[in-house]
């Protein structure tokens, strides 16, 4: 078992302001999300979600995603497709303190980058600016990175055999936490639109080269 008792404002500050744009998800994501989450492997799927997720699990997670509740956050290369996404999971209960699930994955091919901890990072802002201070992540104890990204986050660790359980009580927001996530969304906002653009720019050279291409052949057809 892994048990959070608390992080201080220097632990986050030191790690915040990675420029790594990292942009929250809505439903127009979701195709984007499932074929992110349908390419873990089987061992990846157990890790990520505690057992080996099949792609009909995966399909129903998918379908299951509440974003007006949650936040879920999304990294994305230049195709504009998912390379590493969080899943922050805020749950009210009337009389009790709010709590928040985290889980996160990142593609084999773009791990040990940062990514894995910057969604960490970002998750943590965005529960404190709801006024969310508990933390709870589930993580298998063989998880090395997850287990060190929750350690580098202040979390007291408690192994329980094979499972890990990490709670992490989180400072009160003020106004530096309330600048990040405000800055992190725009920086990421603009990054993504300049991703937009530069796919459509290229698209559009495909394009040109094609129609290039067909009037060549049709000239050297008709001088043949
Ligand atoms: C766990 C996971 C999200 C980590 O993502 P990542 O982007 O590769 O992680 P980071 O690059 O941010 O690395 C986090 C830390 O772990 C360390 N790390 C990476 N691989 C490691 C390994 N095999 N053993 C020990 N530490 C490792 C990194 O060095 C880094 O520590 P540092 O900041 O001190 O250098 C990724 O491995 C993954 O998607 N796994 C499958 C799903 C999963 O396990 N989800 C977590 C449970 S919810």
């Amino acid at each position: 078992m892994l048990r959070f008792t608390g992080v201080s404002q220097e632990q986050l500050r030191k790690t915040e302001g990675a420029l790594i744009p990292i942009a929250p998800l809505s439903i127009e994501h979701l195709p984007h999300i499932l074929k992110h989450l349908l390419a873990l492997s089987e061992h990846d799927r157990y890790l990520r979600f505690g057992y080996t997720a099949t792609d009909a699990h995966i399909q129903r997670y998918v379908d299951n995603l509440n974003f007006d509740r949650d936040e879920i956050y999304g990294i994305f290369n230049s195709e504009l497709e998912i390379i590493a996404m969080a899943h922050l999971a805020l749950m009210e209960e009337a009389g009790r303190q709010s709590s928040s699930e985290f889980g996160v994955s990142v593609s084999a091919h773009a791990r040990g980058r940062g990514y894995g901890a910057r969604l960490f990072e970002r998750a943590v802002i965005h529960a404190r600016n709801e006024k969310v201070y508990q933390m709870y992540i589930h993580a298998l104890s063989e998880n090395a990175p997850m287990i060190r990204i929750a350690r580098k986050g202040g979390a007291r660790i408690e192994r329980d055999g094979s499972e890990t359980e990490a709670y992490l009580s989180l400072p009160k927001r003020n106004l530096d936490s309330r600048m990040t996530e405000f800055v992190a969304d725009q920086y990421a906002k603009t990054n993504y639109s300049i991703k937009e653009d530069a796919k459509r720019f290229w698209n559009f050279l495909a394009k040109v080269q094609e129609i290039r291409e067909g009037v060549r052949d049709a000239r050297h057809q008709a001088a043949e």
